[in-house]
């Protein structure tokens, strides 16, 4: 269909946050068999890759994200045997599967990082980041944790600090060391020689850090309430130059094998995000586009959001678009039930490649975790100030049984109080429901390659309507989205005749329409303008 293009270009990813998605052996936590029983659920939405975060072997201090063993499986998630099954059968079914990869930090429990901080001498001391102490005592310098506190743990038994971007249980790796870049190298290998897509890799923006250790400058903007690690501008501990070279080499790593994807998580300003695609290509397939996930929700702010984001993309460079993920509160959260409707028809007409983060297309919302049921390594150490991530990772709802079809047993985290209406038994059946808005977009994106594959070009913005079209060979899709719950009316072109593909409505799919288009509160369009 999309002749000599990159398979991703079309391809819709889903993100699966494998320990709220599906529980099968009745530990209140998903896991591998969990993803393979749902695969028909899958096909039925219409995505055509899954992302599955950290899936590793790891003491779960951060859920997955502090890996003891790079290219096992956790028990807690199954075996490999349950792994070669998923992909063979995602496979089967013509669904890509992409892995999390973590090479910033390992867990402390690694055995590369015990055998790191056996001895000052030890082979692989360099493979961690180690410092003395300052010269009157206390942290080489002033470099800050994401998670709170000092980036630098003592190590009483060896005298010095080891540094460590996250959790003092998560070890940051040396990558200016060549032995680690080699190690990784096969790690990538050991998973797609088992068949993998792609990876989306973790932190891909922190891997390198300043030779020289330099403290990092205050930040003059800083406020309270705000993480305490902003308080300084990280100048010295991301997104260094030489990153790109360490990127290039994961590059050419993956090229090793045809057709697969590179994605990475990066969260900067655009005009050092685009830099991420690499020297001619040769970065990243795709820098992960954050913007919506903190975006004004106003019709003019998106519109500018788009444009610059469009604008600054490297020549041959693909866009993509994320809405929401395991880190950040749910789109419904932020902008409301309704809203998250026009949202998701956003983000499934965008230019480039989108990703859904699972439950989204439900419309989960934000949920108010307990104190006492707080999990989250980052709400722990920094309370109080909202960056909790439990939130948004609460089990999937997948119907009206016991722990919404879940588990068979209490969910490591609470359901949302919605989940008994709901839930994807009921809102399938539901024809206005989000997740057959959902279906019926990647349905329409799939029969409509301008939408994946087209060019896009800004229609009409004013405070209230966001309009856009997308173009490719005589087809002609307009978008327009109503950011607002009141009514709202656009004219169309002259003489055009067009008919609505999708609305967020549903009723009015298939309906021609002429002169001006009338959309009501919290709906959006998809409209055929080639159609007579
Ligand atoms: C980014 C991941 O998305 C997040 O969940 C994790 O806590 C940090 N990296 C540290 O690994």
């Amino acid at each position: 269909m999309n002749g000599s293009r990159p398979w991703w270009q079309s391809a819709v990813i889903y993100q699966i946050y494998p320990r709220s998605f599906q529980d099968t052996n009745d530990d209140g936590i998903g896991d591998l068999n969990g993803i393979t029983q749902r695969l028909p659920d899958l096909i039925d939405l219409g995505v055509d890759a899954i992302w599955i975060s950290p899936i590793f072997r790891s003491p779960m201090k951060d859920f997955g994200y502090d890996i003891s063993d790079y290219v096992d499986v956790d028990p807690i998630f199954g075996t490999m045997a349950d792994f070669e099954r998923l992909i063979a059968e995602a496979h089967a079914r013509g669904i890509k599967v992409i892995l999390d990869f973590v090479p910033n930090h390992s867990s402390d429990q690694h055995a590369w990082f015990l055998e790191s901080r056996a001895s000052r001498t030890s082979a692989k001391r360099d493979w961690y980041i180690w410092r003395d102490p300052a010269p009157g005592g206390g942290p080489p310098n002033n470099w800050l944790s994401e998670f709170g506190g000092s980036a630098w743990e003592f190590d009483a038994a060896t005298g010095q600090y080891y540094y460590h971007a996250f959790l003092n249980s998560q070890p940051d790796l040396n990558w200016r060391n060549p032995e680690v870049v080699a190690a990784m190298r096969d790690v990538l290998r050991f998973w797609m020689r088992k068949g993998i897509d792609g990876f989306r890799v973790d932190v891909i923006w922190h891997l390198i850090k300043d030779r020289q250790f330099r403290d990092n400058p205050p930040n003059p903007n800083y406020h309270a309430g705000r993480p305490p690690n902003e308080a300084l501008i990280p100048l010295y501990t991301t997104d260094l130059p030489e990153v790109h070279d360490v990127i290039g080499t994961l590059r050419r790593t993956v090229d090793e094998f045809p057709d697969r994807l590179l994605i990475g998580e990066i969260y900067l300003p655009v005009e050092r995000l685009v830099a991420y695609y690499g020297r001619d290509l040769g970065g990243v397939h795709l820098p992960f586009n954050f913007a919506l996930l903190s975006a004004r929700w106003d019709a003019k702010h998106l519109q500018a959001l788009i444009t610059e984001y469009e604008g600054a993309l490297p020549k041959g460079g693909w866009p993509n678009w994320v809405l929401g993920n395991h880190d950040r509160p749910r789109i419904a959260g932020r902008v409301g039930q309704r809203q998250a409707a026009v949202a998701a028809m956003l983000l499934l007409t965008l230019r480039g490649t989108p990703t859904i983060y699972n439950g989204d297309e439900l419309g989960m919302p934000q949920v108010d975790i307990p104190r006492h049921r707080v999990r989250d390594p980052f709400e722990r150490n920094v309370p109080g100030i909202g960056v909790g991530r439990d939130g948004c990772r609460t089990p999937m709802q997948w119907d009206s049984s016991r722990n919404a079809g879940f588990s068979r047993v209490d969910p490591w985290l609470p359901l949302a109080d919605d989940w008994r209406s709901n839930n994807v038994a009921n809102l399938r059946e539901d024809a206005l429901s989000i997740l057959n808005l959902y279906r019926r977009l990647l349905r329409v994106r799939k029969e409509r390659p301008a939408l994946s594959l087209g060019s896009y070009r800004p229609y009409v913005v004013d405070e209230d309507l966001l309009a856009y079209y997308r173009e490719l060979n005589d087809s002609r899709l307009l978008i327009v989205l109503n950011l607002t719950d009141g009514p709202q009316a656009l004219k169309l072109e002259e003489g055009a005749h067009a008919r609505i593909l999708v609305s967020t409505e549903a009723k009015r799919d298939g309906d021609l329409v002429k002169g001006t288009v009338t959309l009501a509160g919290d709906e959006g369009l998809v409209i055929d303008m080639a159609s007579r």
